[in-house]
């Protein structure tokens, strides 16, 4: 039944002239039919250079606009019109142009987990894997870090020569892990690297052996020599692991480790998408995407 909707979804893509995307956290069934998989760097960048004239985001709601933004003369749908992220909508637009009014000579930094209404008042973007490079690279020495505190105490351990002001966001679902957690799963698992994202609290970042995005964590779990890992990210990236390295053992660092909203797309969304009966186009007012592409742009420029 999995086979049979795969191959209709590789057929109907192939006949309407469509790219699907699929962020590294989507099932292992629907990563098997996409073009592309990855993290959000990675998506945001490939999205641009895709030759079709559709793209299928699966994954969540700021990864299609962003790809809406990069490429607006495209037809963008998000595969499941409820996958949103809820650290995107933690804060307003209002609320930062208030902080940036009080602090004019520090440079708004967004993580590209923020509604596009937010990215309009950002000067640069930033995502897990580029988030450290960016900051050394741009040329303001002060960095207003939005919204997530746990990846901005990360960048900013990394980027001492900087300073930088957090604001209190974060994702509800790495925030969840706690030291505990991690000692529990390590006297479980005495001999397996620990392998985290940033988006982790800082108690659970000081205790890992690799700290990375969720490409970042799959590359660095592939080429290591190790046998065991435990994996302080989204359930699904430990799944992904298993299948490609068999031999090796995966843990996932907790099973509160579960993004619903990235679980909430299923294969028949896909299908659905491609049949018209599914999905959400993503529009974006052209003004709006204006303002708020240049620093998906700055991103990309210093990003590499
Ligand atoms: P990546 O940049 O690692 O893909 O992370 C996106 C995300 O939402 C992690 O929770
Ligand atoms: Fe957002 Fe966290 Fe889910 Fe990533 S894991 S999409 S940051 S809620």
């Amino acid at each position: 039944m999995i086979k049979d909707l795969q191959q209709k979804i590789l057929r109907l893509k192939k006949e309407k002239d469509v790219c699907i995307l699929a962020h590294s956290y989507m099932s292992e069934e629907i990563c098997e039919i996409a073009d592309f998989t990855g993290d959000s760097y990675a998506l945001s960048v490939k999205a641009k250079t895709a030759p079709q004239s559709t793209v299928i985001m699966c994954g969540v709601r700021f990864m299609a606009e962003t790809v809406k933004m990069l490429s607006p003369q495209k037809r963008v749908l998000l595969a499941h019109p409820q996958a949103g992220c809820p650290m995107a909508e933690q804060f307003d637009r209002e609320l930062i142009c208030e902080v940036k009014a009080r602090y004019p000579d520090y440079a708004v930094v967004a993580y590209i987990n923020t509604t596009t209404n937010l990215k309009t008042v950002a000067d640069v973007c930033v995502t897990s894997s580029s988030a450290v490079k960016i900051c050394k690279a741009i040329p303001q020495k002060n960095i207003l870090f939005i919204p997530d505190i746990n990846l901005g105490a990360y960048v900013r351990a990394q980027v001492p020569e900087k300073n930088f002001k957090l604001l209190s966001g974060g994702c509800p679902t790495h925030a969840r892990i706690e030291k505990a957690d991690v000692i529990k799963a390590k006297a479980a698992h005495p001999n397996a690297k620990l392998l985290v994202h940033p988006e982790c609290r800082a108690e659970v970042v000081e205790l890992a052996d690799y700290v990375g995005s969720t490409t970042g964590i799959m590359d660095f779990a592939e080429k290591s020599a190790a046998a065991e890992f435990i994996i302080g990210t989204e359930t699904a990236i430990a799944e992904h692991l298993q299948y490609k390295c068999p031999e090796k053992s995966f843990y996932p660092l907790s099973k509160d480790l579960v993004c619903h909203n990235m679980k909430i797309t299923t294969l028949p969304d896909v299908y659905n998408c491609l049949t018209g009966a599914g999905g959400e186009e993503i529009a974006i007012d052209e003004q709006t995407r204006l303002q708020a592409v240049k620093c998906i742009e700055k991103m990309i420029e210093y990003g590499g």
